[in-house]
């Protein structure tokens, strides 16, 4: 397995009395997701998938992709939660957060629809100017409102670029098989569609069309991400509670009844940045109810131990940390030796950089235990597409494993509709006009 977990950082915290007397919970959870017995069992899907995909649906993926990269500079993937930010962590950690100033030969890639910021579409309609565009709309329910009012304003944008028959070269709808405004839309307009599976949720669902499309239109090998999650499947499945995955559920749920109620997930790469986004949505709204829940952080160090390294230090013991460390690097670079030394460097004259955040990694690691952190760490070698798959499907299986033992549904996210009710009221959507006058009025008295 490329993911090694090390778990001698714990030791000062959870005893292993402390961690057999969660084996029933962890049994009971792991056969309940293999078994499909437990709670939101409707939307297990991804668990197979990597075996039971539709590989007509892949190879159309690949074409399309193909076809983006031959006739565009620019492609806007537009999405929110679940629908862009597993294609985005994985272009960051694959490629580079600097992709899109990076020399390629593939488009540029912008995503739209994951806010309502008017200086964000105005600045990509921008960039867009004098150059050739695709558009991945990305929606399963199709009618999230921050993607829709998106792909209202680029469509505008696209019919003024494009005659009718170009769009259809140009515009690629992944949303449900055959429900949704979206679905019915890209059909009459004749629209090629991929498919967002009835039984996977948004935030597991990178291993489909729905992250497989922007992914590969970069120019990544799709086949080897399927491969690492293939491989982090059947190595889960032969090992039992024993896994990896199952392990790190555990663990984290002992952390949690022992009073560690945030988890900051930290990485020291940079390209990293938005696998961290990715798992907080993943942790946060698969674990986060009922009154319960480890609350999902992150940081990227040794940028972030100059701004949050003195809370994780000092302040309040309800943390613990999950460092996913990299050890080596795509490429080495060298501290140079240097004959003045007026920056008192030469000590680490001719070191990669690599072994520098190797040391600032263990050192820290060393420090936040000894200030009373609790640290699991999760080693991999390099950026590339088998850590990738097998990354998103070990996070992926071990948060079903975690929101079972703490017995709640992992695949449901009630209280997301509490700000969309409230906002629609508030813009006077048909069939809220009791609930806005009534939050009108709250505001009113507030001023
Ligand atoms: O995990 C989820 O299901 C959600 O975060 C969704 O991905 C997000 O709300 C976007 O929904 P949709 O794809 O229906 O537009």
């Amino acid at each position: 397995m490329k993911l090694k977990l090390n778990l001698d950082y714990i030791e000062n915290f959870v005893s292993p009395s402390d961690l057999a007397s969660f084996d029933d919970r962890l049994n009971a959870a792991y056969t309940a997701l293999l078994d499909g017995s437990g709670k939101g069992n409707d939307f297990i899907g991804w668990r197979d998938l990597l075996i039971n995909y539709d590989k007509d649906e892949f190879a159309r993926i690949k074409l399309a992709a193909e076809k983006i990269k031959k006739n565009s500079e620019v492609l806007l993937v537009i999405g929110i939660g679940g629908s862009y930010l597993g294609a985005r962590a994985a272009i960051e950690f694959l490629k580079s957060p600097f992709y899109n100033n990076m020399k390629k030969d593939t488009p540029d890639v912008y995503f739209l629809g994951c806010s309502i910021s008017s200086d964000e579409l105005y600045e990509v309609m921008q960039l867009c100017e004098g150059r050739d565009v695709s558009v991945n709309v990305i929606s399963k329910s199709g009618t999230t409102t921050e993607p829709a009012i998106a792909f209202r304003i680029i469509r505008g944008m696209m019919e003024k670029k494009y005659s009718k028959d170009e769009l259809k070269e140009r515009i690629f709808i992944t949303t449900d098989k055959c429900r949704g405004t979206l679905k019915s839309f890209a059909d009459r307009e004749g629209y090629e569609t991929f498919v967002v599976p009835d039984d996977d949720g948004g935030r597991f669902s990178v291993l489909t069309a729905v992250g497989l499309l922007p992914i590969a239109v970069c120019g990544i090998d799709i086949d080897k991400i399927m491969l690492g999650a293939q491989n982090a499947r059947a190595n889960y499945l032969e090992k039992g509670t024993e896994s990896d995955a199952c392990k790190y559920a555990a663990v984290r749920n002992a952390l949690y009844q022992s009073g560690k109620k945030i988890e900051l997930l930290c990485s020291y790469e940079s390209a990293f940045r938005y696998m961290t986004e990715w798992w907080k949505q993943l942790y946060g709204e698969s674990e986060g109810k009922d009154g319960l829940g480890i609350f999902p952080a992150s940081v990227v160090f040794t940028t972030d131990l100059h701004s949050m390294g003195q809370y994780i230090q000092d302040g309040e013991r309800t943390l613990f940390e999950t460092v996913v460390m990299q050890n080596g690097a795509k490429n080495i670079v060298n501290v140079p030796y240097d004959e003045e030394n007026l920056d008192g460097l030469n000590f680490i004259a001719e070191m990669p950089v690599t072994e520098v955040n190797k040391k600032a990694f263990l050192g820290t690691l060393l420090a936040h235990n000894d200030g009373g952190v609790p640290n699991i760490v999760i080693e991999y070698e390099t950026r590339d597409e088998e850590t990738f798959g097998e990354m998103v499907y070990f996070f992926e299986f071990a948060c079903g494993i975690s929101a079972y033992i703490l017995d709640v549904n992992p695949f449901n996210q009630p209280g997301v509709e509490a700000y969309k009710k409230n906002m629609f009221a508030l813009l006077g959507k048909p069939g809220y006009e009791e609930l806005g006058k009534e939050l009108r009025s709250r505001i009113e008295n507030i001023k």
